[in-house]
């Protein structure tokens, strides 16, 4: 299966936005490409057991079990969909990939180098984006949600450290995500039209 689409993915802390900013490129783009929106966990098989077995506090795994099966939803997804979309020549929008399990997993103690091991079959993005919030921003967020929070101040400054490490060595494209959702929706969509009009 060659590969003509382009592949977008889009980073960031739980209450960043990333979702909303995530759906509102892809509806911008979709008038001029032809996008494929995904996610991870996905809908697959492991990642539907990801959903519904390991989010909730009192049913979390040790960090390297969820670690593979991160990677195996990873896999799966990118053979049943990704893969199969950029062989059609979309642009595919994934919501998170492999830079959560290297935040996430990284900040529960799980080495760099051991996640990269489990992920070697992770196809390579061509465009990476880490959408930026403030931790104390995110958490108020997240509260005024009302949607349960795991993630301690701490555990956030900890993930957002691991992300902005990527961005500092160009893997990730910092987004300013700390204002009116417009606004970081057209910052995010000129990045991205400049990269495809390239
Ligand atoms: P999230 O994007 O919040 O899904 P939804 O918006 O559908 O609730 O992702 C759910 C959680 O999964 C989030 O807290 C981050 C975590 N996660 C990891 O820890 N590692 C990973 O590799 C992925 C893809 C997600």
């Amino acid at each position: 299966m060659t590969k003509k689409g382009v592949f977008i993915i889009i980073e960031g802390l739980d209450g960043s936005g990333k979702t909303t900013q995530a759906n509102l490129l892809a509806k911008k783009l979709s008038e001029s490409f032809s996008v494929f929106f995904t996610a991870e966990p996905s809908h697959g098989k492991t990642g539907t057991y990801i959903r519904e077995s390991c989010l909730y506090e009192e049913k979390r795994l040790p960090a390297a079990s969820e670690a593979l099966l991160f990677a195996a939803d990873r896999i799966e997804h990118l053979e049943n969909e990704v893969k199969p979309a950029l062989a059609e020549g979309k642009v595919v929008i994934c919501d998170r990939y492999l830079y959560s399990s290297l935040a996430y997993q990284g900040s529960a103690g799980l080495g760099t180098s051991w996640i990269k091991k489990i992920n070697s079959y992770a196809l390579k993005p061509d465009f990476g984006i880490f959408i930026d919030v403030p931790p104390e921003q995110v958490l108020e967020r997240l509260r005024r949600r009302k949607k349960s929070v795991m993630e301690t101040l701490e555990i956030q400054q900890k993930v957002r450290g691991i992300y902005l490490k990527f961005v500092e060595n160009g893997e990730l494209i910092k987004v300013d995500g700390n204002g009116p959702k417009d606004e970081v929706s057209s910052v995010l969509y000129s990045k991205i039209l400049g990269f495809l009009e390239k």
